[in-house]
């Protein structure tokens, strides 16, 4: 492979191996911004071969590169190195990253004007930072609705005793519509406190096929399902096996794959995807290898005033809605040592679900080897 114009390639000599083995992504360019070299990290980010590159401006890669320009004017007036942070690029083949980059002239008496660019990419970090934080608000929010459900759920039992006793004294059995609505509201809020208890009995966990528990969620869905929806599949035939509480887990998936369903109003695309992820945080700790799981829809999005608040209980956008089935669902995969985010915009709104790999801890990989 040669990436560069000179004889030697740089997987030949042992600074061009450390060059391509650089999770950084790093470009050589000339003074108008062409580039002369890409390493394999920012062949990666751009998704191309430089092969196919050299001498090509920098537009074919990032759209707008006037950040870039400015960062270069610097680094020309100054001498040396400039770096800025957070600059947000958006990528001919589509997306965006936000970057910190630093540009330096690149000294080399053969070639001179060359710059060597480099892009630590900053929303990775950025994305773990929010999931710790989510995890966190998410555990926190937990515990004070549990011990709030736990405290009405006492009273609750007492209250619909009492009703009933009342009614079978009540000399008029006219008044018993009232002892009724009583019995009724307390019912309903014996529902509500159960719900956000969750299922009393812990994870019944056993060796399960995600796919298989998909496929299971699908046909539940598909039994009246409007014929304008299509339901598609996009499954990583490398997941194995996890262990989970499967009835729980169709439980999760299927509140989920439900509102799908129902922003839909009856016409649209929904996709059930699987993917592997390396290294992910979910809460305090990091994971070697996650499963993602993602339910994507091409409907409405999630309307702006409740965005931050779908995942508590009773927040619905519907009219008909409990509010309750995200909050479920949510319960449901934090038990698991999982995590539930919601991306959303109009036409693409995507619930992803990360759930631990067994056996693919930190912790594991330090002392297990
Ligand atoms: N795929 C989706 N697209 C747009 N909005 C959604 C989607 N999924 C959930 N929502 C919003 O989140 C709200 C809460 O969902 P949920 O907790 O299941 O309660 P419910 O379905 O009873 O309203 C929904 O009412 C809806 O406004
Ligand atoms: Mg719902």
């Amino acid at each position: 492979m040669s990436r560069m114009v000179s004889q030697v390639s740089p997987s030949e000599t042992f600074a061009g191996r450390v060059l391509e083995n650089l999770a950084t992504p790093l470009a050589v360019l000339d003074d108008a911004l062409h580039v002369h070299y890409l390493n394999p990290a920012a062949e990666d980010l751009f998704s191309v071969s430089a092969r196919r590159l050299y001498r090509r401006p920098l537009e074919s890669l990032i759209l707008d590169v006037s950040p870039l320009e400015g960062i270069r004017r610097r680094m020309r007036e100054a001498r040396t190195p400039v770096t800025r942070r957070e600059v947000r690029l958006s990528l001919a083949a589509g997306g965006t990253v936000v970057c910190d980059v630093m540009m330096g002239p690149l000294e080399d008496p053969d070639r001179p004007g060359l710059l060597l660019m480099e892009l630590a990419r900053r929303d990775h970090v950025a994305r773990a930072d929010r999931d710790v934080r989510l995890v966190e608000q998410q555990a926190i929010l937990d515990k004070l609705l549990r011990g709030l459900a736990h405290e009405v759920k006492n009273p609750l039992g007492g209250l619909r005793g009492a009703a009933q006793l009342l009614e079978a004294e009540l000399p008029n059995p006219a008044l018993r519509e009232y002892t009724q609505v009583i019995i009724r509201e307390a019912d309903r809020l014996q529902d509500l406190v159960d719900h956000i208890l969750g299922p009393r009995r812990g994870l019944r966990r056993a060796r399960v096929n995600v796919h298989e528990v998909l496929e299971h969620v699908r046909t539940l869905v598909a039994m009246d399902l409007p014929a304008g929806i299509h339901i598609e599949r996009d499954y990583d035939p490398s997941v194995p096996e996890l262990h989970l509480d499967r009835d729980q887990m169709v439980q999760a998936l299927l509140n989920v794959v439900q509102n799908a369903v129902q922003v839909l109003e009856g016409d649209g695309h929904i996709t059930l995807r699987t993917r592997i992820d390396r290294y992910v945080t979910l809460g305090p700790r990091t994971v070697r290898l996650a499963l993602r799981i993602e339910v994507e829809d091409d409907g409405p999005g999630v309307p702006d005033t409740i965005r931050d608040e779908i995942f508590f209980p009773m927040v619905s956008g519907r009219a008909e809605g409990t509010g309750l089935g995200l909050s479920i669902a949510q319960t449901v995969i934090n038990r698991h040592g999982g995590l539930i985010q919601c991306e959303s915009e109009p036409g693409r709104t995507v619930f992803s679900i990360l759930l631990p790999l067994d056996g693919g801890t930190d912790e594991e990989v330090n002392h297990g080897g």
